[in-house]
């Protein structure tokens, strides 16, 4: 099965002098019901917007984009979807901005405290329940912005740089956290990221984008890393260098095209 077509893509915004400027071309992507793909590619080459079109914030220029066979028309409320930016609301407790999705559907309260309650401990906020965002450290933050997401249990997950902000440690942590709590295939995610060792952790195929402007896939590499996965314990799998290598070649190759200098771009040498 497949969860998120995206055929002959193209999407085209207005330039800053009012010259359309192509940032996707005829792009093609299939991602597999239940799988874990990441999307790479250097900055600017329209990994968000392809997010935001599968989201359905913005509409494709050209082509089609389908969630589960369904072409996708507006916004889809029924996928869950990360930003790198805390998108909690300033003055809204976490249990309450865990509990928002629920109480847009109409779920009835008590249902609502019960599956808020449960997210909030599966994510390890218990006790945070009554604090607002600006009373939380960053890592807590994107906790409750993920139980917010996985509390309305939507099957499809696009996650934009969800963990780009956060500490060395904290990143680590929440990596296992959706690895626990959204790897054993039962969710679809589609994850972009600018990190590559982040990406080959956590993903089952990498999806490497092309420099913009016109940008598309240019590859795509399967890491068969087995599941379940340690995100610490897979980087000294002794496949993960090999892949991390493989795949950037292909991604400095793009970093290049912006960059120009070839002499600038270091070599993978772990
Ligand atoms: N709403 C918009 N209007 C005009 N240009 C945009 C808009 N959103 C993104 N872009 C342009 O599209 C390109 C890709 O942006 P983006 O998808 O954010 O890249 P990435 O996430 O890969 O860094 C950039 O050149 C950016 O300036
Ligand atoms: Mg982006």
């Amino acid at each position: 099965m497949t969860a998120v077509s995206l055929q002959r893509v193209s999407k085209v915004f207005p330039g800053t002098d009012g010259s359309p400027f192509p940032v996707l071309e005829e792009t093609s992507l299939e991602v597999p019901s239940g799988s874990f793909t990441a999307i790479v590619g250097p900055s600017g080459c329209g990994k968000s917007t392809l997010l935001r079109l599968v989201a359905g914030l913005a509409p494709v220029s050209a082509g089609t984009v389908t969630i589960n066979g369904a072409l996708v028309r507006g916004v889809q409320n029924t996928i869950g979807f990360l930003f790198q930016h805390d998108a909690l609301l300033p003055w809204k407790t976490t249990f309450d901005s865990v509990a928002l999705g629920l109480r847009f559907r109409g779920v009835r309260e008590e249902e609502v405290r019960e599956r808020c309650q449960d997210w909030i401990a599966r994510v390890g906020l218990k006790g945070f329940e009554r604090h607002y965002p600006a009373q939380l450290s960053g890592g807590m933050r994107k906790r409750a912005a993920l139980a917010q997401m996985l509390v309305c249990d939507p099957d499809l997950l696009l996650m934009d740089e969800p963990f780009a902000s956060l500490d060395a440690q904290t990143r680590v942590l929440l990596q296992q956290d959706l690895l626990l709590l959204c790897g054993g295939g039962t969710k679809t995610i589609l994850f972009v990221t600018h990190d590559l060792e982040e990406a080959v952790a956590l993903a089952d195929t990498i999806v490497v984008m092309r420099a913009g402007p016109r940008s598309g896939v240019k590859a795509t590499y399967p890491t068969g890393l087995p599941r379940p996965r340690d995100v610490l314990q897979v980087k000294s799998h002794p496949r993960f260098a090999a892949l991390c290598r493989m795949v950037w070649r292909d991604l400095a190759e793009e970093v290049t095209k912006i960059y120009g200098d070839r002499d600038a771009i270091p070599s993978w040498n772990i």
